[in-house]
């Protein structure tokens, strides 16, 4: 706000409160939006039917593996990992797997070296692969797909089609086609839930629940969230009240990036998935009106207190085009106790007897005093606790967050057309049918590219 960094940078009251029927009125269009079904993320925490067959899927074929090999790509693999990273732990120190705790890899990438180095330390009588893809098309997903089906049916015989379970729209997509062919077992998400936004539709959960997170109490800290988020008093919609300042401080102050800066490793895959939501959805060349806007807020993630060392030097002393959310986390399982011991030397003993918490704690609020002393706006967002129920409440939060974000900047949130240009190409380039236009496009584009 203005009396921290000043008017040049911060907002003033008087602006927030302007700016205050825009706000209801972006409450007021999601809520009608969501109402006539042409959105559903908020309907997600609850669907007590689809947690219900999640659970008890997973647990009937617990025990029969130890890995579980997420296979999908953007929405389709960030909130697993989202998930997997806040709740079994951070990467890479989660603790060894085994079939009472399986780990998950996430194959998100045709990179040759990631794929084949990952099935090199997965065992195929093991593993348990899940495929994941609203559309039921993209060329990563169904190409990294058709090597692990390979390898697993080579490596577990008939048991093959009993480990692979797949999760894709109903009623369409070849992914749907082939699923129901080899009999695979099989979740849907909602039509009118995007990719970016079905973390807690069987995309997200199905994984989780294979490698025994606690989905039930995700949905339910979700559930809150959500009875939050629709509330009209900014002081109760956290959503709401950072869709208004983000706005603000994208159209009054030109801060046209986002830092989020998770203080815990556990919020690092939440901060990619986190990237992801905000970019995708609100990156929009044009108004719901069609006009020329070139809209966006970019996104990056940093994390805390790592890149204190790495990135601060920039946010302090360069330009003042950023804003800065601190993650928080209140209460660690474990505080870390360091031990106490004299060296006699002064960069040692201050710190004997304190807590790498405390520690953690006085970076990230050191970082945001500094960065406000040099007129760089932030605001800080505390987990209690980074448990399931917080992080369900947390991406909820950030999903509304984002849904509020595109209406008070018109624009539709929830497509994403510059995705499905690059992947038409790729299609053409791959030799897809259907596709030649793009691949004649890319031709063109080469051969001006080559005559220059
Ligand atoms: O948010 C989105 O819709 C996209 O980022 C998709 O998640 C991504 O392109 C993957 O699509 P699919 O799940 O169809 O493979």
């Amino acid at each position: 706000m203005a009396p921290m960094v000043g008017a040049e940078h911060g907002l003033t009251a008087a602006e927030i409160a302007k700016a205050r029927p825009a706000a209801e009125a972006a409450l007021q269009g999601f809520r009608k939006s969501v109402e006539t079904g042409e959105y559903g993320f908020p309907h997600l925490p609850f669907q007590t039917k689809l947690i219900k067959d999640i659970l008890a899927y997973a647990s009937s074929v617990k025990g029969t593996y130890d890995t579980v090999c997420l296979v999908g790509i953007g929405g389709s693999a960030l909130g697993a990992w989202a998930l997997d990273c806040a709740l079994r732990g951070p990467h890479p120190v989660q603790g060894t797997h085994s079939a009472k705790l399986p780990r998950l890899v996430i194959l998100d990438n045709v990179d040759p070296s990631f794929i084949l180095g990952a099935l090199a330390s997965m065992n195929p009588k093991k593993t348990l692969a899940v495929v994941a893809a609203k559309s039921g098309s993209t060329a990563e997903t169904v190409s990294a797909f058709l090597i692990v089906k390979d390898w697993l049916e080579k490596g577990a015989g008939k048991s093959a089609k009993k480990r692979i379970v797949c999760v894709t729209s109903e009623g369409k997509g070849d992914l749907k086609v082939l699923a129901t062919g080899e009999g695979y077992r099989t979740f849907h998400l909602p039509d009118n839930v995007g990719g970016r936004f079905s973390v807690l539709s069987a995309i997200g959960l199905v994984p989780a629940a294979l490698i025994g997170l606690d989905i039930r109490g995700l949905a339910k800290g979700a559930a809150e969230m959500t009875g939050a988020s629709w509330k009209p008093d900014l002081d109760v919609n956290l959503a709401l009240n950072g869709a208004l300042h983000h706005h603000l401080m994208l159209t009054l102050r030109q801060k046209t990036i986002q830092v989020a800066f998770p203080y815990s490793n556990r919020l690092w895959g939440t901060a990619f998935w986190f990237r992801q939501l905000w970019a995708e959805s609100l990156g929009k060349a044009r108004n719901r009106k069609g006009e020329l806007i070139y809209a966006g807020q970019t996104p990056v993630a940093a994390l805390g207190s790592t890149d204190q060392h790495s990135q601060v030097q920039l946010y302090m002393e360069g330009p003042n085009d950023k804003v800065y959310t601190f993650w928080g986390v209140n209460k660690y399982a474990d505080s870390g106790r360091i031990p106490k011991g004299k060296t006699g030397l002064a960069a040692f003993d201050y710190l004997g007897g304190q807590t790498l918490a405390k520690l953690i704690r006085a970076e990230q609020v050191a970082t945001a005093a500094a960065l406000t002393a040099n007129s760089r706006p932030n605001n800080t967002l505390t987990l209690d606790r980074v448990d399931a129920a917080h992080v369900g409440a947390f991406l909820q939060l950030m999903e509304f967050q984002t849904a509020f974000m595109g209406e008070l900047m018109d624009i539709n949130a929830f497509d994403q057309e510059g995705v499905e240009l690059g992947k038409k190409f790729t299609f053409g380039l791959m030799g897809r049918k259907g596709f030649e236009k793009y691949a004649d496009d890319f031709a063109a584009y080469e051969r001006k590219r080559a005559s220059l």
